[in-house]
Formats: C-alpha cells, sequence, structure tokens
C-alpha cells in the first residue's frame, strides 16, 4: 500500500526498469508527445505512484486535473467493473443507455443556475470546446466568438485557434476565422497604476473599445472565457469583472461559454468555480466540464440552457464515443463520492496549507513574484526581479527539475513557463502535503543559490 506513504527515491533516475521503457519510449512515439519525468508507473493509489523500479513518487499533476479523486478509489473501480460486465459500447445514437441519462440529469441539475438545460458529452476537453462553439454558433446564427488572452482551450483547430500563444500555434496555420482577442484581466501583469479595484472596469472598457474597433458585438456568438486560467498559471478573472462581461453579453445578445475544463469538479473549493458567479448572481449559458469528472476516463460535457441546445437538430453534434457507458459510469460515482465527501472542503483545506507556507517564501525568497491560491489550484510565479517582473522560466524549470529528483511531480504554466503550479489529488493527506511542501521549499532554495 502506497496510499498513505511519503515520496522515496532509491535508484538513480531514471531507474533501470524506467530507463528501459523511456528508451522505447524515445523511438517509438513522437517526442513532441513529451515528458520530463524519469519514472515510468507500476501503479497509483491516491496522491502517490510508485514506479517499476520501486520508487514511491507524490503526483501533484494528477492528469492534469483529471484525477481530484486520486488513484485507484475503489468505489470508482467497482462502478466501472460493474458496467464493464454489462456493455462497453452501444452508442448512443444507436441503443439508449441510462448511464448516459443519469450523468446528463445529474449535471443539468447541479451545475450552476436552476434553469432549465440540457447535457451533451464528448470524449475531450478540446471536443466540448468545439462543441459549445458550435452550439453558440447555431443558436445565435451569429459566426464571431471572443476569447482571451492566457487562454487555453485545447489542441483541436478550433479550441487551438481559441487558444492564446504562440506555442501552441506556430507553424499550424491557417487558423479558424472568426476567433477575435480580448485582454484578460491578469492583475499581476496590469500596469501598476491601475488600482486593484479599478482592474474589472479597465479590461471592461478595453472590451468595449473592441466593439467599436475591431468587431460588431452584434455578429459575437459567444465569450468563451476560463473563470481561472490553467494553462495561464490560476489566474481568476475578478468577479466585478464577470458581472460587468454578463451585463455586455446580455446587452448584445451575446452568449457566454465558462470553460471549467480544469477549474471543475472540487479543484478551486466549490464543485464548480462558477458557484463563485453564481454567488454574485451571474452564470454562464454554456459551460465546458471534463478531466476530473471522468476520474480519469475520457469524457467531457457540454452543459447549456434548453433552448440553446435545442437549437441543433439531430445529428449536427455527436460522435461514436462522446458519453461512453464505462466513461459515465466513472463520472456517476465520481461525482457522488466528491458531493458526499466534501472534496470541496479538502480542496479549501489543501489551499489553506498552501498559503501559508507560500505566504512565508514570499517573504524569503525573491525569484517569487507573486502565488495564487484558489482551494486546492495553486501556483507561484518566479520572476527575475520583482521591480520588471521579468519571467524567470530557468528558475522554475530547475525548480520542477529538482522536486522530481526528490519524488514529487509538479508542473510548469504560464505564457513563459514561468509559474510552477499543482493539482495535487484532493485526498493528498497532511503529512503528503507537508512532506510536498518541504521539498517544494528545498528545490526554491537550491535554485536560487
Ligand atoms: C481550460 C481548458 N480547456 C480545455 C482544455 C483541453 O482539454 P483536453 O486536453 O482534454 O482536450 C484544457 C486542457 O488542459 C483546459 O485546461
Amino acid at each position: 500500500m502506497i496510499r498513505d506513504s511519503l515520496p522515496k527515491i532509491i535508484t538513480e533516475l531514471p531507474g533501470p526498469k524506467s530507463k528501459e521503457v523511456i528508451e522505447k519510449r524515445k523511438k517509438a512515439i513522437p517526442s513532441s508527445i513529451g515528458c520530463a519525468s524519469p519514472f515510468v508507473i507500476d501503479k497509483g493509489e491516491g496522491a502517490m505512484v510508485m514506479d517499476l523500479d520501486g520508487n514511491i513518487i507524490m503526483d501533484w499533476v494528477g492528469g492534469i486535473g483529471a484525477l481530484n479523486i486520486g488513484y485507484s478509489n475503489e468505489e470508482v473501480i467497482e462502478a466501472v467493473k460493474a458496467q464493464a460486465e454489462r456493455y462497453f459500447h452501444p452508442q448512443i445514437n444507436t441503443l439508449h443507455y441510462a448511464e448516459y441519462i443519469d450523468l446528463a440529469e445529474t449535471l443539468n441539475t447541479i451545475s450552476p443556475g436552476s434553469f432549465r438545460k440540457r447535457t451533451a458529452f464528448f470524449n475531450s476537453g478540446s471536443e466540448a470546446v468545439d462543441n459549445a462553439v458550435k452550439i453558440a454558433r447555431k443558436y445565435s446564427g451569429r459566426t464571431e466568438i471572443i476569447a482571451f488572452s492566457g487562454a487555453f482551450h485545447g489542441r483541436t483547430f478550433m479550441s487551438m485557434t481559441l487558444t492564446s500563444g504562440q506555442i501552441f500555434k506556430a507553424g499550424f496555420m491557417p487558423l479558424a476565422p472568426g476567433v477575435h482577442r480580448a485582454e484578460f484581466p491578469n492583475e499581476y501583469r496590469t500596469d501598476e497604476n491601475v488600482k486593484t479595484e479599478d482592474l474589472p472596469g479597465y479590461y471592461l472598457d478595453k472590451l468595449k473599445y473592441m466593439f467599436v474597433d475591431y468587431v460588431d458585438p452584434k455578429k459575437v456568438a459567444a465569450i468563451i472565457i476560463e473563470p481561472i486560467q490553467g494553462e495561464g498559471g490560476f489566474i481568476s478573472a475578478p468577479i466585478e469583472y464577470i458581472k460587468g462581461l454578463r451585463s455586455l453579453c446580455d446587452q448584445y445578445g451575446i452568449l457566454l461559454i465558462a470553460d471549467e475544463v480544469q477549474t471543475g469538479y472540487c479543484r478551486t473549493g466549490r464543485l464548480y468555480a462558477t458557484e463563485y458567479w453564481a454567488d454574485a448572481g451571474v452564470y454562464s449559458d454554456i459551460l465546458i466540464t471534463a478531466k476530473a469528472m471522468g476520474g480519469g476516463l475520457p469524457i467531457s460535457a457540454v452543459t447549456a440552457r434548453d433552448e440553446i441546445m435545442e437549437a441543433l437538430a439531430p445529428g449536427e453534434i455527436g460522435g461514436t464515443y462522446g458519453g461512453n457507458p464505462l466513461a459515465c459510469a466513472s463520472a456517476l460515482k465520481v461525482i457522488e463520492i466528491l458531493r458526499r465527501d466534501d472534496y470541496a472542503g479538502k480542496a479549501m483545506a489543501i489551499g489553506e496549507k498552501c498559503s501559508a507556507a507560500f505566504k512565508d517564501w514570499y517573504g524569503k525568497y525573491e525569484s517569487i513574484g507573486t502565488y495564487r491560491v484558489i482551494g486546492a489550484m495553486v501556483s507561484i510565479e518566479f520572476v527575475k526581479d520583482r521591480k520588471t517582473k521579468e519571467p524567470d522560466p530557468e528558475t522554475a524549470n530547475k525548480i520542477l527539475e529538482i522536486c522530481r529528483s526528490k519524488g514529487l511531480i509538479l508542473k510548469s504554466a504560464g505564457s513563459y513557463n514561468q509559474i510552477v503550479r499543482a493539482l495535487m489529488p484532493l485526498v493528498v493527506t497532511d503529512e503528503q502535503i507537508k512532506a510536498g511542501l518541504l521539498i517544494l521549499e528545498e528545490a526554491i532554495k537550491m535554485a536560487a543559490a
């Protein structure tokens, strides 16, 4: 049992058995599908992984946010096994099956907003993003879509176009037409003469100017936004900005799409990050979720107001595997557990521990430009100089490397990869958090030296 273990490295890295597999990988799969980790997994439990050589590693990437429930949850395993024994794949356009319908009903009920909704399932976050755009265009009869700087929405052609950052797009042009870019209200990277309380208005004015200068708002089908940017580095859009965005959408008949692929299912201390919006009376028209919903099986969802979803005719959305019964069975059980066992509370508790540590470190290490903690969505941004805020991807990378050598896996984020982020499974124990934070602090210290 490694569920309650702490990281323990017992071999050179990679260990001999891992090395053999990694060498094969180098020849068999494209190097564009990269992986800096020196570990080949043998098994995973909770937040912990054992590699083929017996090294015990703490995984604070959690399948890039897919494993809020952790590795090898017994109840989820049982639910998937029971489903596997009945049928794998009748396909939703061919036969009715209850798991798809039950999961849709669940999402329609638990997602923010008491209005009537419908949910369709897909396989990945990117695919759900593409379909959300299709749905918005069909319903509105409009073509244009607005996305944000620093956004990540995926790697298919439409979702890649919506994604910001040349790193994801260079060499793949031409992109999908009809996409415009607004500036995300990233407070840390805003001119410091703009006061915090003026930030929402400052960025809303920029958006309004876009409507005057670049794009006719009456042609805009939707604005798509991550409530908290994931790959962008865990940057929240202030609620006053969201309120302003909603009223601009209402003014011009634009749909508001919330991409909660990374923030959904308790990561932020709420079941959905858009529950924070709901506290202020704001709801999205279309909600995209994926990742943690499936607990590691591939499934994504588009949940939209009834009348929006019903604008589409049969055959206009869907696909062979969307809402596969095994993934639905997993998702139904995952959601039941997340709600029953207060995983949102667990995320909050993790965040509090990280917040206390990060605050202390900010006082000690000049390389930390800022840090962000929203539930268990935690990140630290590294800079060469606190005054100029010049991003420091080298330090971030060094820290990731040192952490890996000590058995802690983390991931970078941000436009320059200057941010170190953690998406730890929410079942991580108190001792494991303590051990992980010790390793991370040691790495920050060593990288600075
Ligand atoms: C906010 C957001 N949207 C969409 C995606 C794309 O999801 P997928 O990788 O499942 O296609 C991601 C992936 O990280 C994401 O973070």
